[in-house]
């Protein structure tokens, strides 16, 4: 029992947990070990106005722009004005970023109109944030780590949440831990495509849980394909930075030709979905699996200071990125949608917050302006638990109990895993239309019936009902929004659409309803 807990330990649910432990007990509860997610594996950096030759109103207008006529304008504005504070507070607690002398040394990342990115130990900055982070929790009182527990359900009775219902992982027990509020930090949802610069923990579990218990979830058609995925066969597709073409580098097609400019003006560095989609057409139009980055004019000694774990990263594959072309293609990388929230990460469920990855604060709108992530979460980690703790200062914990489900008994799991994640990578990912978003519906729309009201007995069974239903979610409103839009392009509707309405999902239910 704890007066609240914290699902998830990325920036956003280490920030939260630091800010809730002034005002009670916490339990951060992961599934893997603390710290364990994408924070960890950021490289780029945060973007945050520190620099007198920047302002609050540019910030605004770039995530605005990217954003594609979606963004809540609250919401942006909350974001760019808090986060200096935040990223201040950040330093205070030990976060070392890159100085050029007394300066941080600001670079540029993609559709960003001025150099505000600040990094860490080069290409390491989330890192570096997640070190911080931890060390100023373990030494907060307050705070328990629950590690190894994989969160099942939510337990909601009356529209009010009242704890969670949890797997033991290293006994298969289960366990029920109850509080007064609940924080969703588990981050995103990569896993549920083939290709993906996600760890192995992005399985969805925050959004899937929440539309379970019957949470109102938006803009689930918005999912950003990074640009440059290694690609490499037999390696995963690991991150080469943004940051890399902010400092320079240029994309090359199969035949070394530079190809970028033929899309759009602002070249490699036009916004994000349109980097990535640029590379798809490039592609198909060389017949090629990949493209290149050059980085071999910046020199030797800056790409190897500047990117130190990509370069070793990438030479542990042999390839010597300040000497040779890397081949790379585009790889599923970050969710705009997710559970939807007001300003201070509240949900349609009493005691029930969501923030980071997971949640859908309207920040980035149908494509997330790079690096606007690692400040979202440490922006809206600390006000989820501001509003936790107001909102539950006169509420006492009551144990509720959880509903008792059957098991679901799955066969070849591993084997369903990948034929999911294939499906979705086919048919659902960077280029869309009515033909292949309806043949995945059908497929995930037989396999989640046979698990309706069944419950699982182990993390990798709980992940994999996790992946489904938020494919289908992704899939559904996909679908249902025929025209194209910031990360969504639908080949059969390839307009862009100006109005300015979303998706939702409500009650648990599979049915994509529009909105506004
Ligand atoms: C990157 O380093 O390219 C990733 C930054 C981001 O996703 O915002």
């Amino acid at each position: 029992m704890y007066d609240y807990l914290v699902l998830g330990s990325g920036v956003a649910g280490l920030r939260a947990a630091l800010e809730l432990a002034k005002h009670g007990t916490v339990g951060i509860v992961t599934k893997s070990v603390l710290g364990e997610g994408s924070t960890e594996y950021a490289q780029g950096g945060v973007a945050v106005v520190l620099s007198d030759d920047d302002d609050i109103f540019l910030h605004y207008e770039d995530t605005i722009n990217a954003g594609d006529g979606l963004c809540d304008k609250d919401a942006v504005l909350t974001l760019v004005e808090e986060g200096p504070k935040y990223i201040r507070e950040l330093i205070a607690y030990g976060a070392k970023f890159d100085m050029h002398g007394e300066h941080f040394d600001f670079t540029r990342e993609a559709a960003h109109s001025v150099n505000r990115i600040i990094h860490a130990s080069g290409d390491a900055t989330g890192h570096e944030i997640v070190r911080t982070l931890k060390d100023t929790v373990n030494k907060t009182k307050n705070i328990d780590k629950i590690e190894n527990h994989f969160v099942v359900d939510l337990i909601v009775k009356n529209n009010r949440v009242h704890g969670i219902y949890a797997i033991d992982e290293l006994t298969n027990a289960p366990a029920l831990f109850h509080s007064k509020a609940v924080i969703l930090a588990t981050g995103g949802a990569g896993r549920i495509f083939k290709r993906t610069t996600n760890p192995e923990v992005s399985t969805g579990d925050g959004m899937a849980i929440a539309f379970r218990a019957k949470a109102v979830l938006k803009d689930m058609e918005f999912y950003q394909f990074h640009p440059t995925g290694l690609h490499l066969k037999n390696a995963p597709a690991f991150l080469l930075s943004e940051s890399m073409r902010g400092e320079g580098g240029i994309l090359r097609n199969i035949k070394g030709e530079r190809f970028c400019h033929n899309y759009h003006p602002m070249a490699e560095l036009a916004p994000r979905d349109i980097v990535s989609r640029s590379i798809f057409f490039e592609m198909m139009k060389t017949d090629a699996e990949h493209v290149y980055i050059d980085l071999t004019h910046l020199g030797h000694d800056f790409v190897k200071n500047r990117f130190p774990k990509i370069y070793s990263t990438c030479l542990s594959y042999g390839i010597d990125i300040t000497k040779e072309l890397v081949p790379v293609s585009p790889a599923a990388h970050y969710y705009m949608g997710g559970v939807e929230t007001d300003l201070w990460g509240r949900t349609n469920i009493e005691n029930l917050f969501a923030c980071g990855e997971t949640a859908c604060t309207g920040v980035h709108g149908a494509n997330r302006l790079a690096s606007n992530s690692l400040l979202e979460g440490v922006v809206f980690g600390g006000r989820s638990a501001k509003a936790a703790i107001i909102d539950t200062k006169n509420i006492s914990i009551e144990m509720v109990e959880p509903e008792v489900n059957e098991k679901i008994d799955f066969k070849d799991l591993e084997a369903s895993y990948s034929e999911v994640q294939d499906l979705l990578w086919k048919n659902a990912s960077i280029v869309r239309d009515k033909g292949s978003l309806t043949k995945v519906v059908e497929y995930l729309s037989s396999f989640l019936s046979s698990l309706e009201n069944k419950i699982p007995e182990t993390r990798r069974c709980g992940e994999l009902k996790n992946i489904l239903t938020v494919s289908m979610m992704l899939s559904l409103s996909a679908l249902k929004r025929e025209g194209s839009k910031g990360a969504h392009y639908r080949s059969d509707f390839p307009e862009k659409i100006n109005e300015s309405w979303h998706i939702v999902f409500k009650n648990g239910k599979f049915d994509p309803i529009i909105e506004g």
